[in-house]
């Protein structure tokens, strides 16, 4: 053994005990004829001290040592009268008597701190250094104590965990596969899955009626703080369930996590806001409802008053800003600009500021009677002190997509989106189909293997626009953390579904056979769930981007800096693989 005790767990009990630590050298500093190392684990910090004045010879060899280097030392434990605040260890120091150099450490090219002066790039081009630092294995640590307690929590209710492939084939919907050639069959390609939802369909049908994996799935779409090219879905099925019981089980699942993990009891059913509510009131179908500024309408009250940009518009609609009737000219000029920015393309902002004295101050006022802006300020319930701000667009969707990103500004700039606070809830009743410009088609909202609402199946033939899916997600602060739904278990009413989503009959079998086929023997009701294992880590450890809690990530560009991956392929290789790549 290279140790007797850890470099974290050393206390005022341990004195005068004799330890043998080993870990890396953080920080070294030589005050006098004194050196005072700080010597670091996975567990934490302890200060050695070498004296001059008592062993020249080893304070010289400790004045050698650099920054992580990696060393082994045998010493006494001391109490320090003047505590190191900055380390939970700060009570004692080891008196070093015997120094072994396991291993010398070229210098790091960032400080292995918690304050670290490497940027993000230099950071994940060594990640296996920026691992070494506290707040980054911590949120590993974290990831590790939450797949522990999902493992529990679910074998508790007689889920068992089964492996499903990585190879499988590719699937039309969805997003984009990535695809892997096979040597053994030229020309032919496997997928990686982006989740395994046919495969745990098919387990249902093989009778594990309730399955779950903590599962690698891969989609090729283009990258944002929460979204990974690879991450981890804590992936579910039942058989023999309706919505009620999956999302009473889930949601119990929540409830578990941010006890065991936060210490956070949440008590009372989630709130469950139908898909349309949520669009209509937040532009969004994972509202954040850390906060209010729901959004008000005003058609009714605005138009007609001769502002053409109102009166040309088919949505006017607001929010209220509660306490930002401050904000200068220039800020609001600033919020102006963010919702022209091309990614959100709003045309403009109007706002009114609600005086001490009740009046309405807008930016539109010579169109408006003080009487019809008051009706507005009542539709808001404003009160004095209080800044209201207006987008109004052609296309309804488009606007409250636009109102949302503002709402979702402002709660940032008014410190609204505390980290500390969580706001769950369940968003139901997505609508089964949306159309995509890009294909020219109906599009599967959740998946194609989602179950309409059974008072809605009528309404495939003849608008399955407005047909709603018995499909839910579960939201916290705003984030998707987990999706799914009711599934078909009907062959004919799977191939229905193929139809309408434009699949010859033929294409369909070609494509999903064998899950159509699987049904003709005897499937089972059933339902599932999948909870992004990455996103639960993040907002449990209040982190911005999910790359944080994963060991290696990938960066904007989907590249592995530290691996350099993705590369080219050696001639031989794609000769193998009977593939040519071809010159941009
Ligand atoms: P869905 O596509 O909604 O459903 O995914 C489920 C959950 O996985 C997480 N997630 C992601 N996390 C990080 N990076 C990504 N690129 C990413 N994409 C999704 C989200 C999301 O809520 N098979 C269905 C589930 C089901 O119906 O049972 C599915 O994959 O937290």
């Amino acid at each position: 053994m290279y140790r007797t005790h850890t470099c974290g767990e050393l206390r005022i009990s341990n004195v005068n005990q004799t330890v043998t630590l080993a870990g890396w050298v953080q920080r070294s500093r030589k005050m006098g004829g004194m050196t005072f190392i700080d010597l670091r684990d996975r567990y934490g910090i302890t200060q050695l001290v070498f004296n001059e004045e008592v062993n020249a010879e080893l304070c010289e060899q400790a004045n050698r040592l650099g920054r992580e280097y990696v060393i082994q030392v045998i010493g006494t434990v001391s109490e320090r009268f003047s505590k190191n605040q900055h380390i939970p260890t700060g009570d004692i120091e080891i008196i070093v008597s015997a120094l072994n150099v396991l291993n010398s450490s070229l210098t790091p090219p960032f400080t292995i701190e918690d304050n670290t002066d490497g940027g993000d790039d230099l950071r994940m081009k060594y990640r296996y250094l920026d691992l070494r630092r506290t707040a980054v294995r911590k949120n590993l640590e974290l990831r590790h104590k939450m797949t522990i307690e999902v493992r529990k929590y679910l074998d508790a209710q007689g889920f068992i965990e089964v492996e499903t492939p990585i190879l499988v084939g590719s699937t039309p919907e969805g997003a984009r596969d990535f695809v892997v050639p096979s040597r053994m069959n030229p020309g032919q390609f496997y997928a990686l899955p982006q989740s395994p939802q046919t495969l745990k369909q098919l387990l249902m049908v093989s009778g594990f009626d309730r399955y779950f994996q903590i599962a690698k799935c891969f989609r090729d779409e283009d990258l944002r703080a929460d979204r990974q090219p690879e991450f981890t879905q804590i992936d579910c099925e039942m058989s023999f369930v309706e919505q009620d019981d999956v999302i009473n089980l889930f949601e119990g699942m929540a409830k578990y996590l941010f006890k065991t993990i936060r210490g956070v009891e949440l008590t009372g059913p989630f709130l469950r806001m139908p898909w349309a509510e949520a669009m209509k009131y937040y532009g969004s179908d994972k509202p954040d409802l850390r906060f209010g500024m729901k959004f008000v309408e005003l058609m009714d009250i605005m138009k007609g008053y001769g502002f053409s940009v109102f009166d040309g518009a088919n949505y006017i609609g607001g929010i209220c800003a509660e306490g930002a009737a401050h904000y200068t000219r220039k800020q609001i000029d600033a919020l102006t600009d963010f919702v022209k920015r091309p990614q959100i393309g709003a045309k403009g902002l109007v706002y009114a500021r609600v005086e001490a004295d009740g009046h309405v101050k807008s930016s539109v006022d010579k169109f408006y009677s003080q009487e019809v802006l008051q009706k507005m300020k009542e539709a808001f319930g404003a009160k004095p002190g209080d800044l209201i701000l207006i987008l109004c667009g052609d296309d309804a969707m488009k606007t409250r997509k636009q109102l949302c990103e503002l709402r979702l500004e402002m709660g940032n700039q008014l410190g609204l989106r505390d980290k500390n606070k969580f706001a769950l809830l369940w968003v139901v009743d997505f609508p089964m189909f949306e159309w995509s410009e890009e294909e020219g088609r109906l599009m599967a909202m959740h998946h194609p293997f989602t179950h309409p609402k059974e008072e809605d199946i009528s309404l495939l033939d003849t608008n399955p626009e407005a047909v709603r899916a018995d499909a839910y997600d579960m939201v916290c602060n705003g984030i998707e953390v987990g999706g799914g739904s009711i599934r078909i278990h009907d062959a004919k009413l799977q191939e229905k579904m193929f139809e309408i989503l434009g699949f010859t009959p033929e294409r369909a079998q070609e494509q999903f056979g064998f899950l159509m086929n699987a049904f003709k023997y005897g499937a089972p009701p059933h339902g599932g769930l999948a909870y992004g294992l990455d996103r639960w880590v993040s907002i449990f450890a209040g982190l911005d981007s999910i790359r944080d809690c994963i060991a290696f990530p990938k960066n904007n560009s989907g590249r592995d800096v530290m691996l350099d991956a993705p590369s080219v392929l050696e001639p031989k290789q794609l000769e193998e693989l009977k593939l040519i790549v071809k010159e941009d």
